[in-house]
């Protein structure tokens, strides 16, 4: 079976002798190796200001914590993503507000958006869903317009770009996760990347306990609510060296993702995720839409080609009760939508076997 996801684990020549070293090292909780990663990340996807985290969870929280979130407020969302991003919402005490999606693209709509502020409205949350950046012009100039966060969630979308500049930088805040199957893996972990330099600081008491490291613990003063969210030695060593790598693997998703763009423009029945002229997805997975989602499916599974709809609308879990509406652009893409497998791991005979098979079912 051709998988949807999959493990990208760095050579074993690579990766074993740099393990091996911080492992025996005595120092394998947060320190030098989670900076260097930092700053190695920052300097490859062009960020700034940035901060490892042990997940992207938790760097979802800190961007929350950090716009100000708290109970009461609102913070406008996408259902279709995995559940974290909205789960976290929940955790600073605010109620999700459903934006409508474009059913073309999976992403929020930011005509939707716009409907959905009111007084109490904190933070535009957007994914850019399946490593296809969302409408990021028009959702930060609303933002700025009414004084409210962006918070880009990039976790699908390492190495997409939005009018030239790398994903993450135009919100507020940019959270990544380099969790099992992502683009990028630690095994675990994130990163939290904030355009405002002046609240590192802070970011830095969240993820440790609400302490700052460097000062001594006997002389410490917590005034905040801090976590563990702080990423450890051996997870930054791993993601050092992906970092050797990971241009060849992204290229190699964005070219199969380009090469499905252009084969299935001619097929009847069959269309695929438009972003707008100035998004270059990543394609983390690759977003088909059916007609007939059900016997495409199929098809591709009795082929041995893994595909599905990989997530549940998040508006319909039982915890987002309050927060349910009518989304008939999240109803027409959920319906027609199909993952298919475009990673690293997909080659060009496998690509090809797709095509044909989609052309034939
Ligand atoms: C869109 C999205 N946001 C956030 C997360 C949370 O990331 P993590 O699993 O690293 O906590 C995930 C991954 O599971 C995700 O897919």
């Amino acid at each position: 079976m051709i998988p949807i996801v999959k493990v990208a684990m760095p050579a074993k020549s690579a990766l074993m002798p740099a393990l091996e070293e911080v492992l025996y090292s005595g120092m394998i909780a947060e320190g030098e190796a989670v900076y260097r990663f930092e700053s190695e990340f920052n300097q490859k996807f062009g960020l700034k200001h940035s901060l490892a985290m042990s997940s992207g969870t938790g760097a979802l929280h800190a961007a929350l914590t950090l716009a100000g979130v708290g109970p009461g407020d609102e913070v406008i969302s996408t259902p279709m993503t995995a559940e974290p991003t909205n789960t976290s919402i929940l955790y600073n005490g605010a109620t999700v507000v459903w934006a409508d999606l474009d059913p073309l693209s999976g992403n929020m709509c930011p005509e939707s958006v716009r409907q959905c502020i009111t007084s109490r409205t904190k933070a535009i949350l957007c994914v850019h869903y399946a490593g296809y950046p969302v409408r990021l012009a028009e959702l930060k100039r609303l933002a700025d317009e009414c004084g409210i966060a962006l918070i880009e969630d990039c976790a699908h979308a390492l190495g997409a770009r939005y009018q030239g500049r790398p994903i993450g930088t135009i919100g507020h805040y940019g959270i990544y996760s380099f969790q099992a199957i992502k683009h990028m893996t630690t095994v675990d972990g994130g990163l939290l990347t904030l355009s405002d330099e002046s609240q590192l600081q802070a970011a830095k008491k969240f993820r440790w306990f609400g302490m700052l490291k460097g000062v001594p613990r006997t002389e410490v003063d917590i005034t905040s609510v801090g976590y563990k969210y702080n990423m450890n030695n051996v997870s930054a060593t791993i993601g050092l060296v992906q970092l050797q790598n990971i241009s060849a693997v992204l290229d190699r998703h964005i070219e199969n993702g380009q090469y499905f763009d252009a084969q299935f423009e001619s097929i009847a029945g069959v269309d695929f995720a438009r972003c707008d002229a100035a998004a270059r997805p990543s394609y983390w997975i690759y977003t088909l839409l059916c007609d007939d989602s059900a016997s495409v499916e199929k098809a591709l599974n009795a082929a041995g080609i893994a595909a599905s709809k990989l997530h549940r609308p998040n508006s319909l879990h039982t915890i987002f009760a309050d927060s349910r509406r009518e989304l008939p652009g999240l109803d027409t893409f959920y319906k027609r939508l199909l993952h298919i497998p475009c990673g690293w791991w997909v080659s060009d005979e496998d690509r090809a076997r797709i095509v044909e098979v989609i052309r034939k079912g």
